[in-house]
């Protein structure tokens, strides 16, 4: 059986030995000096100014919601256009903090939503922000739905959960918008078991995020920010370090996160290097196959993606394969599927009777599956994973 994921770590032997060495030896294990050079050395593999550290992707998007909303960039009954297909803790901050989601269905051919689909979505709605998912490391033209969104003053997020390392015209996703989320999850690109982070050019949002993610307080800023701040609430220095200024949470990571953070960060580009030929090498025989939808990314530099998407054109197909390569390939659903079909969405959205259908997503739902494309798949499961796909 080929499994999701193969391993915690890339090199996990060393990296676990690494781990306990720094366990043993260091003093503190909460947040602290490791997760600060983490931040430093991700902003600086990103090409962002600020990176905020979290304790999960899903931790970095109710933050980066919560933290627009602090300073009022968002309020609340705003919509927000999402990615139809997309993971649950994308669109659940969303809900949870009182803006109105609204689906954009997404293109077949690249899973990803497009100008063309987000054009579209204006003529009924005026969308305030759109949080595209930028999902599998696949994107459509990023690069046109940025520019909508400039013509029409709409606040663009990427979660880039899924496309750590990819490059679209020379420039990598996560930098299209005015911030981006990663998750560094097991399984996802590099992982420090749970992790997650912001990144963005904007100094302000920065502080606002480094606010909600600890408390609401001021810890974590820098002093002058500190400053200003205690001036202008006049908060005296017996309070300084309990006063609260805007509405947060605790979503900290630990010093073991940012521990490996920095160890799996300096084997990154042999990461996405090795995902990257293990896809190219599959999608020209899979997507070869008349059975399935090919999905399309030579426009993209460098595709970076931790599973292999495959669409049947048929539900036959679909059933077929998944009784096929049962107890022999791992597979699962794309991502969390549609997100209007799962039952939260349902549930907690307000605008049920209004939100219109998204075709290509729910056949996405419904008709595919993936597999796993991690750094330890040898020579001999890529011919496996050929002879069994078809
Ligand atoms: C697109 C997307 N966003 C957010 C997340 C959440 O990340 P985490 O598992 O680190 O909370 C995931 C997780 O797989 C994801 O795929």
């Amino acid at each position: 059986m080929i499994k999701l994921i193969k391993s915690t770590f890339y090199r996990e032997r060393e990296t676990k030995d690494k781990l306990t060495n720094f366990i043993g030896r260091t003093s503190q294990l909460s947040f602290g000096p490791e997760c600060e050079k983490f931040e430093k050395n991700f902003a600086e593999y990103q090409g962002r100014k600020y990176c905020i550290f979290f304790n999960s992707g899903s931790s970095a998007n109710l933050a980066l919601i919560q933290a627009l909303l602090n300073s009022g960039q968002l309020k609340p009954g705003n919509e927000v256009g999402f990615s139809a297909l997309t993971w649950a803790t994308n669109v659940m901050p969303l809900i949870q903090l009182g803006l109105r989601p609204v689906p954009i269905d997404i293109e077949l051919d690249t899973l990803n939503i497009s100008s063309k689909k987000v054009t579209e979505s204006l003529k009924n709605k005026g969308l305030k922000a759109l949080f595209i998912t930028n999902l599998l490391g696949f994107c459509h033209d990023i690069d046109q739905i940025k520019k909508i969104c400039q013509d029409q003053n709409m606040i663009l997020i990427e979660d880039n959960c899924e496309a750590l390392g990819t490059v679209y015209k020379g420039k990598k996703l996560g930098n299209f918008g005015l911030a981006s989320t990663f998750s560094f999850f097991v399984g996802h690109h590099m992982s420090t078991i749970e992790g997650g982070a912001v990144c963005t050019d904007d100094k302000d949002l920065a502080k606002m995020l480094r606010i909600v993610r600890a408390h609401g307080w001021d810890r974590h800023l820098e002093e002058e920010e500190k400053e200003e701040l205690r001036a202008k609430h006049r908060v005296k220095q017996f309070h300084a370090q309990y006063t609260f200024y805007d509405l947060g949470y605790n979503l900290r990571p630990t010093e073991i996160n940012g521990f490996l953070g920095n160890e799996q960060l300096r084997h990154i580009d042999k990461i996405i290097q090795k995902r990257n030929q293990n896809f190219t090498q599959l999608a020209k025989t899979i997507y070869a196959n008349r059975a399935f939808i090919p999905l399309r990314h030579s426009h993209i530099d460098m595709v970076s993606n931790f599973a292999f998407p495959v669409l049947c054109r048929s539900q036959g197909d679909h059933d077929r394969l998944v009784k096929k390569l049962k107890n022999k390939l791992e597979i699962r659903p794309i991502v969390g599927g549609s997100m209007i079909l799962q039952p939260f969405f349902k549930k907690h959205n307000r605008d049920q009777t209004e939100t219109s259908s998204c075709p290509n997503a729910e056949f996405a739902h419904r008709n595919g599956f993936y597999f796993g494309n991690n750094p330890e798949l040898t020579n001999s499961d890529l011919k496996i994973i050929t002879a069994l796909v078809r």
